[in-house]
C-alpha cells in the first residue's frame, strides 16, 4: 500500500474518530517538569493524570490525537535508515472504558482492512507473566479468534512486553500487546522469526493495557483498566511504502532532495555524505519543532535549550561538509515549515520569522565559537601526533596514545565553549577517543574550586529547614538559572547564606549588574513563580544527571547516585534539598542590592515579598 503522511496522519484519526474518539489535538513538545523529563517522549505523557484516573476535561473517555514526540537519547544513533530525535505517535486510548476484546479486534481491523495487510504473516506478541502481572492468555485468545495464527502468537517476557516510562514511579504502566509485519518473503534462515536481527519482521505498533501504577517496590492496579495505543507516525508511513529508510519519506525527501542538489551528490550512494544529510534533515525537522512549539525553546546553556543548542550545532556542523549555508539550513527549516508541517502544526507558519531567526543567530554565535574552539581543538591533536612521533623514535616499544585528556576536553568547553560532545565525535573521526573519566573530573574540580569559596553550599547555607528558608532556596536554584541564561554557564555559585527574612547570593562577574540587568533577573524569577513551575526531586547517577543538563556542585563518583531538582523548563540542579513543590508559593521576587563581595565576586541580596 502507498500512502503520503498527509493520508496516513487522516487516516488514523477517521478511523478512531468513527469509534467514538474524540480527536484532542497535540499538545506542547516540551514537558512540564513534573514528569522529570524535558520533552514529550510518548503520546501517553500528556494524558497521564486521567489514565491514573483523573477526568478528563472534555468529559470523554475514547481518545485519539497524533502527538509529537522528542528523544535525544538515541542522538548518536541518527543518521542510520531509522533513528529520529523528533518523532509522531499516532495514538489512541480509552479511559477505563473499552479493553482488550474491542482495542485486539480494532488494530486488527486497520492493519488488515484499512492497510491491506495478510493476516496470515501477522505476528503478535504478548506479555508471559511474571510477579508483576499475569500472563496475557486472555489477549492471545482473543487474537487466536480473530485469525492471526497460534504460531505467530508469542508470549514475551517484561523486558519486551511491559510499557512503563523509565525511571519514573506513580506513573501508569502494564503490560502490551505488540505488532509485527514481515518486510519480505525471503526469511534469512529457518529461524527467521520475529526474534531476528536480519530486520525483516518490523514493529508496527503497540498497545498498552494499562492497568497498574509504578510504585517504589512494585506495582499497585489502578481503578480503571485503561488503553493506551501508539503507532509510530514515521514507522508506519516508511512500512507501509516499503521502505527501509524513513528519509525516503514524504516527510524528509524535498529536504534529502534539497541538500542532494546542493551538495551535488546522490542520495544514498555513499556513506559519509548520507549520514550527514540524514543528520542535517533529522535536527533541524527537531529545530523547527521544538522553536516553533507553543511553548518553543531557543538554545541556551541549561536544560532544554542545551539539548536544542547541541542538536543545532550538531546539524550545522554536518551541513558544512555537505557544503551548505546558512541560507541553506533555513531554506531546510522552510521546506518542513511551509509545506510538510502546513496544515498538522500551523503555528509553525505564524513563527516563520521567529523560528529563522532563532536559526540564523544560533548559527552565528556557533561560527564565531567554531573559528577559535576547532583552531585549539587541532592543537591539542597536533600536539598528540608529535609526542607519538617523538616517543615511538626513542623506545620502539612506544604505544601510540590515542586519547585527548579529560583537562584538554575539559578546557576546550571551559574557555571556548565546545560542548564535549562534539570533541568526542571529532576525535571519533580521527580514530582517537576521549577521556570521559578524565573530564567529569576536571569538571569537578573546577565546581570544587568554587565551593572552597562558598560559605557552605545548599545544605551548609541554609540556616534552617523552615518553610520560609526552602522558598528562598529554591528561589535561589530560579535566581542562578537566569544569572547563567545572562551571563552564560561559567556563572557558579560562591557562596550562599540564607535566613527566614532573606537571601544572599555569591556569583562570578567581574563588572557591577547594571540596572537593565537586575530587572531582567527579577522579571525572570518572578515569571518562572507566575509560571506555577512544578518542582521534582529525580534520582541518577551522577554522570546521567550531567548528561541530562543538569549542573551543581558535587564531589563524588560517575556512578554515584545524586538528587536533582527541577524546576520545570527553568532549571535542572543537583542538590540535597529541600526546594517547594511548585514556584507558585514563591511570592514575589525582589533585588535589594548588588554590590562587590570580593574581586570577580558580586553579591546580591533579595527577598520574596
Ligand atoms: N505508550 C506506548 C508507547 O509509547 C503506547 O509505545
Amino acid at each position: 500500500m502507498k500512502i503520503n503522511s498527509k493520508e496516513l496522519r487522516k487516516t488514523w484519526l477517521n478511523y478512531y474518530e468513527e469509534k467514538g474518539h474524540l480527536n484532542i489535538g497535540a499538545v506542547s513538545l516540551i514537558g512540564d517538569g513534573s514528569t522529570g523529563v524535558m520533552f514529550n517522549v510518548a503520546g501517553m505523557q500528556p494524558l497521564m493524570p486521567y489514565l491514573l484516573g483523573e477526568k478528563h476535561p472534555s468529559g470523554k473517555t475514547r481518545l485519539c490525537n497524533v502527538q509529537g514526540c522528542v528523544r535525544t537519547v538515541d542522538i548518536d544513533s541518527v543518521g542510520d535508515q531509522s533513528h529520529l530525535t523528533f518523532f509522531e505517535m499516532m495514538g489512541n486510548w480509552s479511559l477505563g472504558d473499552y479493553f482488550k476484546k474491542e482495542k485486539t479486534k480494532w488494530t486488527f481491523d486497520l492493519l488488515t482492512k484499512v492497510f491491506g495487510l495478510d493476516k496470515n504473516k501477522i505476528c503478535s506478541t504478548v506479555f508471559a507473566g511474571d510477579d508483576s502481572a499475569p500472563r496475557d492468555e486472555e489477549t492471545a485468545k482473543l487474537l487466536e479468534d480473530l485469525g492471526i495464527k497460534k504460531e505467530n502468537i508469542y508470549f514475551l517476557p517484561k523486558s519486551d512486553n511491559w510499557w512503563e516510562l523509565e525511571g519514573t514511579v506513580g506513573t501508569p504502566c502494564g503490560p502490551d500487546n505488540e505488532w509485527f509485519y514481515p518486510l519480505h518473503d525471503k526469511p534469512c534462515s529457518k529461524n527467521c522469526d520475529i526474534n531476528c536481527k536480519c530486520g525483516r519482521y518490523v514493529e508496527i505498533g503497540n498497545d498498552v493495557y494499562m492497568q497498574y501504577k509504578k510504585t517504589k517496590t512494585g506495582y499497585e492496579p489502578l481503578a480503571n483498566k485503561n488503553v493506551d495505543t501508539g503507532f509510530g507516525f514515521e514507522r508506519v508511513l516508511m512500512f507501509l511504502n516499503g521502505y527501509t529508510d524513513v528519509y525516503k519519506t514524504d516527510l524528509f525527501s524535498d529536504v534529502i532532495e534539497y541538500m542532494s542538489k546542493v551538495c551535488g551528490k546522490e542520495y544514498d550512494t555513499e556513506e559519509e555524505s548520507t549520514k550527514a544529510m540524514r543528520i542535517v534533515a533529522d535536527h533541524m525537522r527537531t529545530t523547527v519543532m521544538l522553536i516553533g512549539d507553543p511553548n518553543g525553546i531557543v538554545p541556551s546553556n541549561t536544560g532544554s535549550g542545551y539539548v536544542l543548542r547541541r542538536l543545532m550545532r550538531r546539524a550545522i556542523r554536518y551541513s558544512k561538509t555537505l557544503g551548505l549555508t546558512a541560507e541553506d539550513l533555513c531554506k531546510i527549516a522552510c521546506i518542513y515549515i511551509d509545506d510538510v508541517y502546513k496544515e498538522a502544526y500551523p503555528l509553525l507558519t505564524e513563527k516563520k520569522d521567529y523560528i529563522l531567526s532563532e536559526i540564523t543567530k544560533e548559527i552565528n554565535k556557533f561560527e564565531t565559537m567554531l573559528v577559535q574552539g576547532t583552531k585549539e581543538f587541532e592543537k591539542v591533536v597536533s600536539g598528540i601526533a608529535r609526542k607519538n612521533e617523538f616517543m615511538s623514535k626513542s623506545n620502539p616499544n612506544y604505544v601510540p596514545e590515542k586519547q585527548i585528556s579529560g583537562k584538554q576536553a575539559f578546557r576546550l568547553y571551559e574557555t571556548f565553549g565546545f560542548p564535549v560532545e562534539m570533541t568526542v565525535e571529532m576525535a571519533n573521526e580521527l580514530g582517537l577517543d576521549v577521556d570521559m573519566e578524565g573530564y567529569q573530573k576536571a569538571f569537578e574540580e573546577h565546581q570544587e574550586l568554587a565551593r572552597s569559596v562558598a560559605a557552605g553550599v545548599n545544605k551548609g547555607g541554609l540556616a534552617g529547614q523552615g518553610e520560609m528558608e526552602t522558598k528562598y532556596h529554591t528561589a535561589t536554584h530560579i535566581m542562578l538559572a537566569g544569572l547563567r541564561k545572562m551571563f552564560g554557564e561559567n556563572t557558579v555559585q560562591h557562596g550562599s547564606n540564607i535566613t527566614a527574612e532573606r537571601m544572599r547570593f555569591d556569583f562570578n562577574l567581574d563588572r557591577k549588574m547594571s540596572d537593565e540587568e537586575i530587572k531582567q533577573l527579577e522579571d525572570f524569577v518572578n515569571n518562572a513563580i507566575s509560571r506555577k513551575l512544578t518542582v521534582t526531586r529525580l534520582e541518577m547517577p551522577y554522570k546521567e544527571a550531567l548528561a541530562s543538563g543538569a549542573y551543581g556542585i558535587y564531589n563524588g563518583k560517575p556512578d554515584e547516585i545524586v538528587s536533582v531538582y527541577v524546576i520545570g523548563d527553568v532549571d535542572r540542579q543537583i542538590c540535597g534539598g529541600p526546594h517547594v513543590k511548585n514556584t507558585e508559593v514563591l511570592g514575589k521576587f525582589k533585588i535589594l542590592k548588588e554590590q562587590s563581595s570580593s574581586s570577580g565576586i558580586r553579591r546580591i541580596k533579595a527577598i520574596l515579598e
